[in-house]
C-alpha cells in the first residue's frame, strides 16, 4: 500500500445530505478509502446537525454489530469490529481539568483504533494541532452539507497500488 501526506486543509470531499444513506456512504467512503488504526476523527456540527449519525455509518463500515448510541452522558463508548472505535462526546465536560482526569490523553492519538470526537471544539488547545480527519456538518433536515477534510498531515491511504 502506497502512503503520501495530505495537504493540510486538503478537502476530500463535500457532498449535500438528504437522507441517513446518503450520510453513511459519505462515512463508509472515509473509512474505505483514508480512515487507518491511530487516526482520529473530529466533527464539528451543532446539535442535531448529524454527528452521531455519520459515526454509525463509520461504525457500519467497521463491522460493528452493536447499536451506536450518543455518548453526552456517558463521554465514550468503545466498539469493537475490524477495529476498535472510541466514540467519544465532550459536550458535558466542563473544563480542561476535567478533560485531562477524564484521561483523554489515552484516545486522541490510539495506538491501534480510531477515535472519534463530538463536541471537540470546546477544548481546541488540545486538538486543533493534532492531525485529524475533520468532518463539518451544517444544515438541518433535507439540506444537511458534509465536507471531509485532512488536517495537518495525516497520510492518506491510496488505493492498493
Ligand atoms: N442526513 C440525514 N438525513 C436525515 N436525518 C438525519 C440525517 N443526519 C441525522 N439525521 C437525524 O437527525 C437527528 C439528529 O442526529 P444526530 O446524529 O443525533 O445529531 P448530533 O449528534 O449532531 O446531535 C437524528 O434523529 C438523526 O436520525
Ligand atoms: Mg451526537
Amino acid at each position: 500500500m502506497t502512503l503520501n501526506l495530505a495537504t493540510t486543509g486538503a478537502i476530500l470531499k463535500t457532498i449535500q445530505s438528504e437522507s441517513i444513506a446518503q450520510t453513511f456512504a459519505l462515512a463508509k467512503e472515509l473509512v474505505d478509502a483514508h480512515l487507518k488504526p491511530g487516526d482520529l476523527v473530529l466533527i464539528s456540527g451543532e446539535m442535531g446537525a448529524g454527528k452521531t449519525t455519520f459515526v454509525q455509518g463509520m461504525a457500519l463500515a467497521m463491522k460493528i454489530n452493536q447499536t451506536i448510541n450518543s455518548p453526552t452522558f456517558t463521554k465514550l463508548h468503545i466498539y469493537n469490529g475490524d477495529w476498535t472505535l472510541n466514540h467519544l462526546d465532550l459536550y458535558n465536560i466542563s473544563d480542561l481539568k476535567a478533560l485531562e482526569s477524564f484521561g483523554i490523553y489515552d484516545y486522541i492519538e490510539p495506538d491501534t483504533g480510531v477515535s472519534v470526537v463530538e463536541w471537540w471544539q470546546k477544548f481546541p488547545m488540545i486538538f486543533e494541532n493534532l492531525p485529524h480527519w475533520h468532518v463539518t456538518i451544517s444544515g438541518k433536515n433535507k439540506q444537511r452539507t458534509i465536507k471531509v477534510e485532512a488536517r495537518e498531515t495525516v497520510c492518506l491511504k491510496k488505493s492498493q497500488s
